[in-house]
């Protein structure tokens, strides 16, 4: 467009290009350009062209980037979802059989949710209560609304149905996998083929120990340590440095031990034992540090949970160098992008028995521009491109689209139900989103005794 407008301009422009020389070249440039950029806006042609590249500052919450921005913003963001997708086109695809809420579970009750997606609109069709916090389910699903609502016509997507399973491992190995059972999940064992990982609560909001890791929502979050990277930074250069400078030298891990039924304590008590002692240990069970403050330390040690561990996303968004046991056995949606080595070693890995972590931290502390490169590819590569939330918008449309690749029943929206005089009728199955998110039972049955004079909360 711009080109034909300056061939315009021009046309007029000629005869007095001759008279007022160098004043007129001035408001020649001066007009294209302006015209180049407030015709940008208000054009009709499709928001992407091949010179569109994903800036930071201007595009990580813009959740609406179409389809081929989404590929060229996150081009290694969708190998988890194409692993779920080839898996189950391999293994015939997935049946409705498959879907269905898991009951009878022999370890704790798996709480899920069953999504349908219809023309553009978010159904819940089935529920069960249960493990984990009944918020995990407002969380999926409303990160998925604001992703299909995002585009500018979410009609456009396919219709989908599926089951969330909130619980942290979705289909624990032991005793209980049922080989067949598909659901979404915030994660899955390596060994699980079956599930599709979508992108944990944390991206909408930390559920549960907010207050003392200090996470809610995503976005104020890393407003939080975007503000202290850029003091650290400013720190860093009086010092004559840069932010790494400014960071305390050394490895911070704090946490839970004691995490019940799971392989946690075992490797968290071995990182404690590890690290006993060390010059460069900050590790410590208990006496929380908020999870924005992580960010004021060079090295950060993550672990696993009960499954997955929902602190990697955080200390991925801090330009800091993050320790991890590798290989990890559970797979979060962004897990693919860590690189162990190489040139675009973006994290350092241990063993998962720590037993070669003092020797790496020595290493790394003899070698701290290593470590410093390792930081900055990490921060450039997850907080300011693969942990935005475009990113995580981009992902789930992208997952809406592959899962419909495999499906093998077309969902259905309309069910029979019996009228009052026992006449059949067309209803639509479940709830509507909109309806559902304010409908009890939220965490419990509304009480009965409620004290009438008692505010919850107000401030
Ligand atoms: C899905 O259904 C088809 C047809 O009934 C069957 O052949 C196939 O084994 C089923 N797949 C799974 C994974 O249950
Ligand atoms: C990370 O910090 C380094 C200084 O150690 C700086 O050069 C780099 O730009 C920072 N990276 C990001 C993505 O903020
Ligand atoms: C009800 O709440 C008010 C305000 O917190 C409190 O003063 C009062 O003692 C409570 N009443 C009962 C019966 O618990």
């Amino acid at each position: 467009m711009a080109p034909k407008l300056e061939t315009a301009f021009r046309g007029h422009s000629r005869p007095r290009w001759l008279v007022t020389g160098g004043v007129i070249i001035l408001l020649f440039f001066a007009y294209s350009t302006f015209q180049a950029t407030s015709l940008k806006h208000i054009s009709f042609r499709p928001q992407f062209s091949p010179s569109w590249s994903f800036e930071t500052q201007r595009d990580e919450r813009n959740l609406g980037l179409s389809d081929s921005q989404c590929d060229v913003a996150f081009p290694g963001l969708y190998a988890e979802l194409e692993r779920a997708r080839d898996y189950h086109a391999l293994n015939g695809g997935i049946n409705i059989s498959q879907i269905a809420i898991w009951t009878d579970e022999p370890g704790i009750t798996h709480a899920q949710t069953r999504v349908l997606l219809y023309n553009g609109n978010m159904h819940v069709v089935g529920d069960k209560r249960g493990y984990a916090r009944r918020e995990r389910v407002g969380a999926a699903l409303s990160n998925l609304q604001r992703a299909i609502s995002a585009i500018p016509d979410a009609r456009s997507l396919p219709n989908i149905e599926f089951t969330i399973d909130t619980l942290d491992d979705p289909n624990p190995r032991r005793n209980e996998r049922r080989p067949g059972r598909t659901v979404w999940s915030w994660d899955r064992h390596v060994s699980d083929e079956e599930t599709w990982v979508m992108p944990d609560f944390g991206g909408w909001s930390y559920l549960g120990g907010s207050i003392a890791g200090g996470v809610m929502g995503y976005n104020s979050f890393r407003d939080g340590v975007e503000e202290l990277e850029a003091d650290l930074a400013a720190k860093g250069r009086r010092q004559g440095g840069d932010a790494w400078e400014a960071k305390v030298e050394k490895a911070l891990w704090r946490g839970t031990v004691a995490l019940g039924n799971s392989d946690a304590p075992r490797t968290r008590q071995d990182l404690v034992k590890a690290a006993e002692g060390k010059s460069w240990s900050d590790v410590q069970a208990g006496n929380f540090v908020k999870q924005v403050e992580h960010c004021r330390w060079q090295y950060l040690i993550h672990t696993e949970g009960f499954a997955w561990g929902g602190r990697l996303r955080y200390l991925m968004n801090c330009n800091s160098s993050i320790i991890i046991p590798w290989p990890l056995h559970f797979v979060a949606h962004f897990y693919p992008l860590l690189q162990s080595e190489g040139s675009e070693q973006n994290f350092i890995p241990v063993k998962s028995d720590w037993s070669d972590l003092d020797q790496t931290m020595e290493a790394y502390l003899s070698d701290a521009d290593s470590a410093r490169a390792i930081a900055s590819r990490s921060a450039a590569l997850f907080h300011d491109r693969y942990l935005t939330q475009a990113a995580e918008a981009c992902y789930l449309r992208r997952m809406i689209k592959l899962y419909a690749e495999v499906q093998n029943f077309e969902p259905k929206l309309w069910k029979e139900a019996e009228l009052d005089e026992g006449m059949l009728a067309r209803t639509p199955r479940g709830y509507d989103w909109e309806y559902f998110s304010y409908r009890e039972p939220c965490n419990g049955p509304p009480d009965p005794n409620v004290n009438a004079s008692k505010v919850d909360f107000e401030e």
